[in-house]
């Protein structure tokens, strides 16, 4: 005998943000970002230049990743902080892990995130999220204008870093860096800058 009698409501809860968190590390975590802008770059061809500077800070503890892939359309904003949602298909030529990468990257790295980003044709956008946010059942997230930004650009700025960055991290993440996007670097229109 089998007949439906009820139906479950299997939404995830903020739950689902813990795990992302745990064993996640700085060079993965920046990868992950890394990933996104030279996704998009991919999707567009290959033929502008990209530019995605990352900036790790040891005295105020903050690192802010910036790119001008093409920035996040405001009906895609969801794409950066819900896990499992994503802009590209399962089947497109893509890096980093499917559908979380970003959004693990962000909260595994800090306990303050602030994304500000502009689409072509679009004003700019910024969303913010914390700690709260992550423990808070709604998964409401306000969407704010900001002061104009570049088109194109997005900006990942991390704050109440979850782990002490140093002198040893920012060289770690420049030999990993090195090794991670070797093939990607031979290119002139991929210009990867950390620190500089
Ligand atoms: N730097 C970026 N520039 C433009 N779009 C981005 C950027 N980072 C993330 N996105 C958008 O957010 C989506 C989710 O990213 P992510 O969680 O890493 O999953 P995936 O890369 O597998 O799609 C991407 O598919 C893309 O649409
Ligand atoms: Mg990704």
């Amino acid at each position: 005998m089998r007949k439906r009698i009820d139906t479950l409501d299997a939404t995830p809860t903020k739950g689902i943000f813990h795990p992302m968190i745990a064993d996640y590390d700085l060079n993965r975590s920046i990868c992950e970002l890394v990933d996104n802008a030279l996704d998009v770059w991919v999707k567009n061809k290959r033929t502008k230049v990209i530019v995605i500077d990352i900036d790790l800070d040891t005295r105020q503890q903050t690192i802010v990743v910036q790119d001008n892939a093409g920035g996040l359309a405001r009906n895609d904003l969801r794409f950066i902080v819900s896990p499992g949602e994503s802009g590209t298909s399962p089947a497109d030529e893509t890096i980093g892990i499917f559908g979380v990468g970003s959004k693990r990257a962000v909260v595994a790295l800090a306990q303050e995130v602030r994304i500000t980003t502009r689409f072509h044709g679009e004003v700019t956008h910024q969303i913010a999220f914390n700690d709260e946010w992550i423990n808070d059942p709604s998964w409401d997230l306000d969407v704010f204008e900001t002061n104009s930004i570049p088109e194109g650009k997005t900006v990942v700025e991390l704050f109440k870093l979850r782990e002490e960055i140093t002198k040893t991290s920012v060289e770690n993440l420049k030999d990993h860096l090195q090794t991670t996007y070797g093939k990607f670097l031979i290119n002139k229109n991929v210009k990867l800058k950390l620190n500089a």
